[in-house]
């Protein structure tokens, strides 16, 4: 079959990689793509914000499946409108991505489920939150509701800053329309993991665990990013844990949306908190974790195409998923300056031998240009390895890193750390 894969960043390219390596699938086309999806799809120039583009592009070619891939696109109704014409989508409708597009939405659903999660208000008005933060002191957590590319979460160990960061938000300079709404959460505390579904309508099929490390700087510092490395398996999350993200988290949640009528066709990602009383929902995403899928699909075994037809079909009765016993690690290259600003059109070389070490390099924001491979995004690259151990595939990925020649780009050098501590305690 024909697949469209919606979207041109790391996760997309993981998706197109393994769709064109899956026996369903005959043909994989992506808009609008980048430099390295290219290699394993046609891409076509249309944006992934662009719907009414994209809703052109799907009836020209006709695809027997159409995956989207980023959240944005799915909140402004893709799959609504690609839906209305008769295509099978997989990737959830409007009303299901609020999930993702409105965290006091899926705070007040989480709690109407009886979800566990953290504490919680959400405000519109600064001084009532500011009430709110004094009272409950810090550490606190302040989150615009709206999206915010992953940004717009800060975790304040002082009350003063939480109440700045609150009234900031509620005045639109920080997030813009994202801000207009916060939602004002106890801190918790525990390591956490990224839990992704398939889910299509009843049907829940749990993905293996995965876990990413969102801020930028090593030993886990600095602001929070889209995420700066992955691996998979995570092994916090025991079988035992895995149960309990499903049977506490992601069934009652899915249960509760159909409770309102709307259902749910697509990937939904829980990020949990491993805490002392069991786990918590931080937050859903309505789409694959990016970077988490990179990993996830170089350890995918089964022919991901019709995995996600038989979801977008409601055919997910039955299904498995089949994995690589081996750890996959992830670690992202990034701009200089990301999260903030950074310069664009830098050369970026050695990717060949980087591959030749062993690693696989997934682009993420890459064009190219005059033959060269220039950066255009914050996060640029995605370099991952398979390993017996997380060691392992840290120690490839590391090695076959010190082949890219890229001065404007930096990386973490400690992703997987957690993993390895355990890993080591328990030898
Ligand atoms: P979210 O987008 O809601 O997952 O938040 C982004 C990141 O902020 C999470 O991955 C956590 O690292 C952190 N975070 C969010 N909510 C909390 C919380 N209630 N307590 C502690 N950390 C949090
Ligand atoms: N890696 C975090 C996310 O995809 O939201």
């Amino acid at each position: 079959m024909k697949v469209l894969v919606v979207g041109g960043g790391g996760r997309e390219h993981a998706l197109c990689w393994k769709l064109k390596r899956s026996p369903s699938v005959s043909e994989v086309v992506c808009a609008p793509g980048n430099a390295g999806i290219k290699r394993d799809a046609r891409c076509v120039a249309v944006g992934a914000e662009d719907i009414d583009g994209q809703v052109r592009l799907a009836r020209a070619e006709q695809p027997e499946l159409i995956v989207v891939g980023p959240e944005v696109p799915l909140v402004l109704g893709l799959a609504d409108r690609l839906r209305a014409f008769g295509f099978s989508v997989f990737g959830p409708d409007q009303a299901a991505a609020e999930l993702e597009g409105s965290k006091s939405f899926s705070k007040v659903l989480m709690a109407e489920a009886g979800v566990p999660t953290a504490r919680f208000e959400v405000h519109t008005d600064a001084n009532l939150a500011e009430h709110t933060i004094r009272e409950w002191g810090a550490p606190i957590v302040i989150k615009a509701s709206g999206l915010a590319a992953g940004k717009g979460v800060i975790v304040a160990d002082d009350v003063e800053d939480a109440v700045l960061v609150a009234r900031d938000m509620l005045a639109g300079n920080s997030f813009g329309k994202a801000g207009s709404q916060v939602v004002v959460e106890e801190c918790l505390v525990g390591e956490e993991a990224s839990c992704l579904f398939i889910v299509s309508g009843d049907m829940i099929l749990p993905l293996a665990s995965s876990q990413d490390h969102k801020r930028l700087l090593n030993g886990d510092g600095g602001p929070n990013t889209g995420g700066m490395g992955a691996y998979s398996p995570a092994p916090c999350v025991t079988p035992d844990v895995a149960d309990m993200v499903l049977e506490q988290i992601a069934r009652p949640t899915i249960a509760a949306l159909k409770a309102r009528g709307i259902e749910f066709v697509g990937t939904l990602y829980a990020g949990v908190m491993l805490t002392a009383d069991g786990p918590k929902a931080l937050e859903f995403n309505v789409r694959f974790g990016d970077p988490e899928c990179q990993p996830l699909m170089s350890r995918l075994k089964s022919d991901l195409g019709r995995v996600l037809l038989a979801a977008a079909r409601k055919e997910l009765d039955g299904a498995t998923l089949e994995w690589e016993d081996q750890t996959a690690l992830c670690v992202v290259i990034a701009s200089d300056g990301y999260p903030g600003s950074f310069e664009k059109g830098q050369i970026i070389g050695g990717l060949d031998a980087v591959e030749e070490a062993g690693a696989a390099v997934f682009h993420a924001g890459t064009r190219e240009e005059d033959g060269h491979i220039v950066n255009i995004g914050g996060r640029v690259l995605g370099v991952n390895a398979l390993g017996a151990t997380v060691a392992e595939a840290q120690k490839t990925v590391y090695a076959a890193l010190e082949h890219l020649d890229w001065p404007g780009g930096f990386y973490r050098k400690d992703i997987g750390y957690r993993a390895i501590a355990r890993e080591k305690s328990l030898n």
